[in-house]
């Protein structure tokens, strides 16, 4: 189950998402935060915020939807007790960061810089980009390729820079492409979806920020196609897949799609032991595809069907089909 990112070993491929696991203290009270993967931080800034103001998260059709608005310590307060929890825990830690500027993610880079609890840095570039008319660095790739060559050049060599991508872009490989460029050494896949709901009983947005950001099992396909099409074009980019991930079977649809790993976000909060259960339920449904290992199963969707030969001969024809009434005596 061990996997390569960027050159970083990790033993195993199921990681948090950012923002729905804090710093991983909460979800250390249900699992060894240290068993899986690693822990993603939710991202942080320069300074202090106690971001949008509430109701912030609203229920969706199979996910939901929120507008936290990146509330958090800021980095000196993150460095001092987050960080240094994590390390002290022995958690592997990808810290995402988050800025309005390419300024800000220079300096959050350079806090950061050479850290020994810093295993990758996520950056999150779905941020209003505060000098450009609050238009979002993910969904211009000139935008997303100054953050991201910004936090590269910031960053110590042996450190893994992933840039996360947003799905609210016309062609995420043009996105995609431009971040490598900048130099990301990988990408994770995908940030939440731009949506909104309209509370019909006050007949008002039932989001204090009017939209927020859809996530959960709603927009699995959207993300599976997502890492399905950056695969396809930068095949050798390692990908951390997520979106609405809440079983063993979906990890493996995104490590079939291209992942070579995959987070596990909006399911915690209905489900705190998910990482670890989705780590299970993976583990067992690649042995019982006969997959010895983690990586001979990522991307391998994209290859040809291999020609399906039964063990033995189909029985048409020469064995009695059961009736219903029979099937269902033998169930019940
Ligand atoms: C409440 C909440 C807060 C989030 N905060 C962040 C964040 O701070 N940074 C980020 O890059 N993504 C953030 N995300 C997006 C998730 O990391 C993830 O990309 C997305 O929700 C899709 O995965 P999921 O469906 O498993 O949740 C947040 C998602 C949720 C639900």
């Amino acid at each position: 189950m061990t996997t390569t990112l960027a050159g970083i070993a990790f033993p195993n491929p199921v990681f948090t998402a950012s923002g729905c696991a804090a710093a991983g203290r909460e979800l250390d009270q249900f699992f060894d935060v240290a068993q899986i993967g690693g822990v993603v931080t939710k991202s942080i800034m320069l300074a202090a915020r106690s971001g949008r103001a509430t109701p912030r998260m609203a229920e969706t059709p199979s996910g939901m939807l929120n507008s936290i608005g990146l509330q958090g310590p800021g980095i000196e307060e993150f460095l001092r007790k987050d960080l240094a929890w994590l390390e002290q825990r022995g958690a592997r830690a990808v810290v995402s960061i988050a800025g309005g500027s390419v300024e800000d993610y220079t300096s959050l880079a350079q806090k950061l810089r050479g850290h020994p609890a810093v295993s990758m840095i996520e950056v999150n570039i779905s941020c209003p980009n505060v000098e450009d008319r609050g238009h979002v660095f993910a969904c211009d790739p000139r935008a997303s390729s100054g953050v991201v060559q910004a936090v590269r050049q910031n960053t110590a060599k042996g450190t893994p820079v992933f840039a996360k991508l947003s799905p609210d872009v016309t062609d995420i490989t043009t996105i995609a492409r431009a971040c490598v460029d900048a130099g990301a050494d990988g990408l994770s896949v995908i940030n939440t979806l731009l949506g909104m709901v309209i509370d019909t009983t006050t007949m008002r947005p039932a989001l204090a920020g009017v939209t927020g950001g859809l996530s959960g099992p709603a927009i699995r396909p959207v993300a599976v196609r997502c890492v399905w099409q950056v695969h396809q074009a930068l095949p050798d980019v390692p990908i951390l897949g997520m979106g609405g991930i809440r079983t063993g079977l979906d990890a493996l649809e995104f490590v079939l799609a291209g992942a070579s790993a995959v987070s596990v976000g909006t399911t915690v909060f209905g489900d705190p032991t998910a990482p670890v259960r989705v780590l299970a339920e993976l583990e067992q449904a690649l042995a019982s595809r006969g997959i010895d290992k983690l990586s001979d199963a990522v991307g391998l969707a994209h290859r040809p069907p291999e020609p399906f030969v039964p063990e033995r001969p189909d029985p048409v024809g020469d064995e009695p089909v059961p009736s219903y009434e029979d099937a269902f005596e033998e169930q019940s």
